[in-house]
């Protein structure tokens, strides 16, 4: 999988992609992160690439000529599965779009900054847009950083134990149950029994109704959708 990802803050994105799991993704040849900064397409030598806002009002709007000719001029490489704009506006990513994206080959990254990007940006080219939950960050490249980490997790041969994944909170709509490692005993407060009896059956019925009982305490949202 490619993610090409569009800023202009490019080095807000170097150490996420350079540790642990995303690191160990784009040495075994799994994922390739490519980013760009958005200014090798600005508009003059002073490397504008945003003005101010037509009918007034404070903060500064991405212009659209240096946006247009960057993902025109990247698309001439790739050919994008989808080409998404990272903004507090869009649709709230949640595990299911991550499950999807993670099936694409090639993806686009837009990340705003300002007041955000010019719309017609949006009507022309972007068939995507995500944001990473309700409040505002200064700029999309953390809703990146976040957006690729858990694209690329998923991805077949990144996490070492394979089906791991398949056991993380929200995967089945169920946040993810207790989890216990040595010493069985930690200051007095022990380990529960049944994973210690060695019987798998019995614990992963435990590990189960641990699902249940923390989604129903902590989110009964997710135990009403679908
Ligand atoms: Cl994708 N961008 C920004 N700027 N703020 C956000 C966001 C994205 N998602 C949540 N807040």
């Amino acid at each position: 999988m490619k993610i090409d990802i569009l800023t202009v803050l490019p080095e807000l994105l170097e150490s996420p992609f350079a540790h642990s799991m995303l690191k160990r993704a784009k040495d075994k040849g799994l994922l390739e992160i490519r980013i760009h900064n958005l200014r090798q397409w600005a508009v003059n030598e002073y490397g504008q690439i945003d003005d101010y806002q037509y009918g007034g009002g404070a903060g500064m709007v991405m212009m659209p000529e240096p946006l247009a000719r960057a993902i025109e001029a990247l698309s001439k490489d790739n050919s994008y599965s989808q080409i998404i704009y990272m903004t507090p506006d869009g649709e709230r990513l949640n595990q299911s779009i991550a499950n999807q994206l993670s099936m694409q080959e090639n993806l686009l990254l837009i990340c705003g900054h300002y007041k955000g990007i010019d719309q017609r940006i949006r009507d022309q080219f972007v068939t995507r847009e995500i944001s990473i939950g309700d409040y505002v960050l200064s700029g999309g490249e953390l809703a990146a950083a976040v957006l690729v980490d858990a694209i690329g997790r998923l991805l077949p041969g990144v996490l070492n134990d394979e089906t791991s994944a398949l056991f993380d909170s929200f995967q089945d709509n169920l946040l993810a149950p207790p989890a216990y490692t040595r010493p069985a005993d930690f200051r007095g407060s022990k380990v529960p029994d049944i994973l210690l009896s060695g019987d798998p059956k019995k614990i992963e019925d435990w590990r189960h109704e641990e699902s249940l009982r923390r989604t129903a305490a902590r989110r009964p949202d997710l135990l009403e959708e679908d």
